[in-house]
């Protein structure tokens, strides 16, 4: 046995919920454990995902096969692990986490392969992640369910073909862009996951609110859905922070007002962006005058890491049609200069950049 995996039994109650990333998104997991769906018809919004889905895991159910490799690409706190739980107990399988910051050498990824049990789940987080010799293992693991193990070293080396019980292996990654093409290519099924629009928050944090016991007034449930980011887990978080406000400053009821001084108090705008969020439109738009920009100087501007702003911050900056990218870096558009309270300059983008206005609210985009 190595590596470093648990072993997850929906039948027992188990959440499944394990710390396995090694990004900077953190503890938000371990508070949200309770709150996650646990099958496809508790999972709000994603339509077409979860439609999809739904038929990949029916087809191998009635041929009794395991499902296809399943990718889940998109943004963090969108669902992806939720889901992976999900498509096991769908299956009616046991899935093993582990991540691929955790996979530095093939050895790791052979000992996990090899304890696999037929129809098992094998959930990679952070996919992209994988340390080479281990990414190179698992296509043939993939493709074959056959490992090579190399024994010794040097020219006396030999290698040692191993049986690996079938399985499905779900992928999860903030950045589908940085996988190798043979990885992409060995998963049967991409789910391209999207940010949420804000009745689907509303609905999901209707339900937490529900599950928490929290008494939640329905103008409350927009105002803090239209701050969330398009993230379920932004959601939740919000949620839990408006009722603190509601517990200690009222009489526990969150009302509209009650959310609005709360949200204030965590500085999240009305759009839903947060301080970082904040900080790289002022960098763009103070530094840099507008940009164009590269992310990694931008990154360097507001103290933070590169894949943060670029995994985190950006598509939401994006979608929300804040931030154009372009080739030669990071563009502010006129949207963008307003929400600062400055003037654009003559020749702005005016693009929304598929963002839809609806879901982000506030007469922004009606500027000319
Ligand atoms: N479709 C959904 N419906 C209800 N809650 C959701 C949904 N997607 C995510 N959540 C909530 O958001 C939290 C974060 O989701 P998670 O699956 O961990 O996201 P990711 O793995 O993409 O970062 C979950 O614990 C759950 O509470
Ligand atoms: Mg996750």
């Amino acid at each position: 046995m190595g590596g470093d995996f648990d072993y997850y039994d929906p039948a027992a109650g188990d959440t499944g919920e394990r710390e396995v990333s090694a990004r900077p998104v953190r503890a938000d997991g371990d508070f949200d454990a309770g709150l996650r769906p646990r099958s496809l018809a508790d999972f709000i919004g994603q339509p077409r995902v979860c439609e999809q889905l739904e038929l990949v895991l029916h087809g191998a159910k009635g041929r009794g096969s395991t499902p296809d490799h399943i990718l889940l690409s998109g943004p963090p706190g969108l669902g992806k692990t939720s889901l992976a739980m999900i498509i096991a107990a769908e299956m009616g399988a046991a899935i093993r986490v582990t991540s691929g910051p955790a996979l530095e050498r093939a050895g790791d990824l052979a000992a996990m392969l090899s304890n696999l049990v037929e129809g098992d789940v094998l959930f990679i987080d952070e996919i992209h992640r994988i340390a080479r010799p281990a990414e190179e293992m698992l296509y043939l693991a993939m493709e074959d369910f056959r490992v090579d193990v190399v024994v010794g070293k040097g020219p006396g080396a030999t290698s040692i073909p191993l049986d690996v019980a079938p399985f499905t292996l779900v992928g999860a990654t903030t950045r589908s862009g940085s996988l190798t093409g043979p990885l992409r290519d060995r998963f049967g099924f991409t789910a391209h996951m999207e940010f949420y629009d804000t009745d689907e928050l509303v609905h999901v944090i209707r339900r937490s609110a529900g599950i928490l016991g929290i008494d939640l007034r329905d103008d409350a449930a927009t105002e803090i859905a239209g701050r969330s980011r398009g993230t379920p887990r932004i959601a939740n978080r919000l949620l839990r922070r408006v009722r603190d406000y509601a517990e200690v400053r009222g009489d526990g009821t969150v009302t509209v007002g009650i959310a609005q001084a709360a949200l204030a108090v965590y500085d999240v705008d009305k759009l839903g962006f947060d301080r970082l969020d904040r900080a790289v439109l002022d960098a763009l738009i103070r530094a840099f005058g507008g940009g164009p920009v590269g992310v990694s100087t931008l990154a360097v501007a507001v103290g933070e890491e590169p894949a943060t702003v670029e995994e985190v911050c950006e598509p939401f900056l994006v979608r929300a049609g804040m931030i154009a990218r372009t080739p030669r870096g990071r563009v502010a558009t006129a949207a963008a200069w307003h929400h600062l309270g400055l003037v654009p300059p003559a020749g702005a983008l005016n693009a929304t950049f598929g963002a839809r206005p609806r879901d982000i609210g506030g007469g922004l985009f009606d500027d000319p």
